[in-house]
């Protein structure tokens, strides 16, 4: 058990930054609010008297009102930005931006493209700043998954996760880094053209917990063989527009339909972060069978997030 008061006033940028330990507490105090939820004990007061700002330079749905609701249920008070709204429109700098935030928030949760503007922004601000999704990475969906996988499968130690499709993706990143820390092997089944960058790997298991394993393949039957999760996300992200064609002919033979799962076990669990494209990344049979998790995954979303926020804010 380590003393969570280390966590207070730390920024989440990205899950590398957090050692076994400290994400392990991040999931218990999110576990441990979820609990009282369900026991009718609502509002907690972790935010009481606080702000924070939610500022959004992409389109979201889950993450925008599970953030709102998140900060409302921990008794503070959210406050929705949208970057065009913004003089960040108009041409206001980030830092400037930021230290402007500082001035009336106790916490930031931003969405963004670059992610050096989160690392500004987190430079200039007192006040944590949480990554809300950024081009290089997605932390709060990767804590929101680690508690359904702990949920479903009792432990992330020793659990073999498949992440199929784009290699390099935000959510992919966030996921192998969180799930190799916290011990659990991670197989990244991809075309060659969109696996991560050999130096990103390396960095991967740099940060792998003692025992874990990182393996990838550019076959996808192979990849979820012995899958406990098999995980997937759009081949186009937000910003990619240009290369959409390329992208989905190019993964096309990485589609996690019925003919995949059938060379999985019987008992493995289908993960996407949402939102999906039906009959791409993953076809109707699949994410609305039995073994498809992804509505537990996105109310995951709020209790890990809770859970971030009541020890980080
Ligand atoms: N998974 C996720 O972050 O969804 P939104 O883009 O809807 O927030
Ligand atoms: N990879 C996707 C995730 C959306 C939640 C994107 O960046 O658009």
């Amino acid at each position: 058990m380590i003393n969570t008061r280390s966590l207070k006033g730390r920024d989440f940028l990205v899950t590398a930054d957090f050692t076994k330990e400290e994400l392990t507490a991040m999931l218990n105090k999110a576990s441990q609010i979820k609990s009282e939820v369900k026991c009718g004990n609502y509002l907690r007061p972790y935010l009481q008297g606080k702000s924070v700002a939610l500022l959004f330079q992409k389109p979201s749905t889950r993450t925008r009102i599970s953030f709102d609701v998140g900060v409302y249920q921990l008794g503070g008070h959210p406050i929705y930005l949208s970057w065009n709204d913004l003089q960040l429109g108009r041409g206001e700098t980030v830092a400037d931006t930021g230290r402007t935030f500082d001035c009336y928030v106790d916490g930031i949760v931003a969405r963004v493209f670059k992610h050096t503007d989160l690392e500004t922004m987190a430079q200039v601000a007192r006040a944590p700043v949480i990554n809300a999704l950024s081009d290089s990475s997605h932390p709060c969906q990767a804590l929101g998954d680690c508690l359904t996988i702990m949920e479903k499968l009792g432990k992330i130690e020793g659990a073999n996760v498949a992440f199929v499709g784009d290699g390099n993706d935000n959510v992919c990143r966030s996921l192998a880094e969180a799930v190799m820390r916290l011990g659990g092997n991670m197989t990244i089944a991809s075309p060659r053209k969109y696996m991560a960058p050999d130096d990103y790997l390396s960095t991967l298991e740099r940060l792998a917990a003692k025992g874990s394993k990182l393996t990838t393949t550019d076959d996808p039957k192979a990849a979820v063989k012995e899958a406990d999760v098999i995980y997937t996300d759009v081949w186009v992200s937000m910003g990619q527009d240009a290369e959409a064609q390329e992208r989905k002919s190019t993964m096309k033979p990485f589609q996690v339909n019925s003919s995949l799962m059938a060379a999985a076990p019987k008992n493995s669990v289908f993960m996407h972060c949402l939102p999906a494209h039906r009959g791409e990344e993953v076809t109707d049979d699949v994410i609305d069978s039995r073994n498809s998790v992804v509505w537990d995954q996105a109310e995951n979303r709020l209790h890990a997030q809770k859970g971030i926020m009541a020890l980080l804010f």
